[in-house]
C-alpha cells in the first residue's frame, strides 16, 4: 500500500485476529443492498457480458416491487461494514482487511477442502468469501460456474473480482453476491460443499444461527458446511482468551469472538443441523474447524 493509502486507513483488530487495515466508515451500499450477482446458477449469463445488477435494497424487490420486509438496520456489527476505495483495492489493502497471510491461508483452505474430497465437478459455496483469498484457488480448480461466494462487503467482492482478473480467472463463471443476511438461496442452486473461513470469528451467536439456517436450505443431500472458529474451553467463557501460536485475543461478546464447541453444537441444533468437531487444521492463528450437516 502506498503512503497516501496508509494515511487514509485505520488500524483495527483483524478478522483472523491479527492487526488489520480497515477502510473509512462506510459511505454506501450498507444494510441489505444487493450489489451484483455476476452469474447465477439458475440463470447463467455470458461471463463476458458484465455483471447483472440486482436491486433489492430497502426491502424493495426487482423494479421496486415489495420484496423482503424492510428497511432495517444493518445486521453486521464488525469492521466489515466499512468499504475500501478503488485506489485502496489497487494497493491490495483488501488482502490485509481479510486478515493477511494471503497466500498461506488461501492455500490452506484449498488443501483442506481437497483433502475432504472436493472434486472439480462439485459446487462450492464460500460464505463470507471476502476478496477470494481462498476463492481464487477454488475458481482455478473447479469446473466453470461451480464456485459461488457471498459477502456483506461490496468492496471486498469488487477486490475479489480484480483478484480473479489478475489471475486470468475472470472467465470461469464465479458467482459473487453481496448480502448481509446470508441469503444464499439467491444463488438458485444446491451445493455439495460450503465453507466459512474466519467468518464465525466475527459473528455474534444469533448471526451464526442465521448463517446455519440459510446454508442448510441450499446444501445438497449429504452436503456439509465447514466453518472455522476460535475455540473456548467451555461454554459461557466470559473472560478474554489468548490463542497460540499468534496470541490472538478473542472475547465472548465482541469481535473477534470465541465460542465453545458445545455452544456451536447448540446453535447448530437451533438451525436444524448437526455438528462434528474436527479440531486443528493447521491454521496459523490457531482457529479450529467444525463440520455441519442438515439433520
Ligand atoms: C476474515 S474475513 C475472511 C474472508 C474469507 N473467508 C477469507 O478466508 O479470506 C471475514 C469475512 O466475513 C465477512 N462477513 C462478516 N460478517 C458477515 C455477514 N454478516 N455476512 C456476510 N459476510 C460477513 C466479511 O465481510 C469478511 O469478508
Amino acid at each position: 500500500m502506498d503512503a497516501a493509502s496508509r494515511g487514509r486507513v485505520r488500524r483495527s483488530v483483524a478478522a483472523d485476529g491479527a492487526a488489520q487495515t480497515a477502510a473509512r466508515p462506510a459511505t454506501a451500499k450498507g444494510g441489505n443492498s444487493i450489489i451484483f450477482v455476476e452469474q447465477s446458477c439458475t440463470a447463467p449469463s455470458d461471463k463476458r457480458g458484465g455483471p447483472q445488477v440486482s436491486r433489492a435494497a430497502d426491502g424493495l424487490g426487482e423494479n421496486g416491487a415489495p420484496g423482503r420486509p424492510g428497511p432495517h438496520p444493518p445486521r453486521a456489527m464488525n469492521i466489515y461494514q466499512t468499504q475500501l476505495r478503488s485506489d485502496e483495492i489497487d494497493a491490495l489493502a483488501h488482502r490485509e482487511m481479510v486478515g493477511g497471510l494471503w497466500d498461506e491461508i488461501g492455500q490452506l483452505q484449498f488443501d483442506f477442502m481437497r483433502a475432504r474430497g472436493l472434486l472439480p465437478g462439485d459446487r462450492l459455496l464460500d460464505v463470507g468469501c471476502g476478496a477470494l483469498r481462498g476463492g481464487v484457488h477454488f475458481v482455478r480448480y473447479l469446473d466453470p460456474g461451480r464456485y459461488c461466494g457471498l459477502d456483506l462487503n461490496a468492496s471486498l467482492i469488487e477486490a475479489g473480482k480484480r483478484e480473479l482478473a489478475a489471475a486470468g480467472l475472470d472467465g470461469r463463471g464465479a458467482s459473487l453476491l453481496v448480502d448481509d443476511a446470508f441469503d444464499v438461496s439467491r444463488f438458485g442452486c444446491r451445493f455439495e460443499w460450503a465453507l466459512a473461513v474466519s467468518v464465525f470469528t466475527h459473528l455474534p451467536m444469533n448471526q451464526i444461527v442465521r448463517c446455519l439456517a440459510e446454508v442448510k436450505k441450499v446444501l445438497a443431500p449429504g452436503g456439509r458446511l465447514f466453518a472455522s472458529y476460535f475455540e473456548a474451553p467451555a461454554s459461557a467463557h466470559l473472560a478474554p482468551l489468548r490463542h497460540p501460536p499468534a496470541d490472538i485475543v478473542t472475547r465472548y461478546d465482541a469481535d473477534p469472538y470465541h465460542q465453545s464447541a458445545d455452544e456451536l453444537a447448540a446453535l447448530a441444533h437451533f438451525a436444524g443441523m448437526t455438528m462434528e468437531r474436527i479440531g486443528a487444521w493447521n491454521h496459523p492463528r490457531g482457529q479450529r474447524m467444525l463440520a455441519f450437516a442438515a439433520g
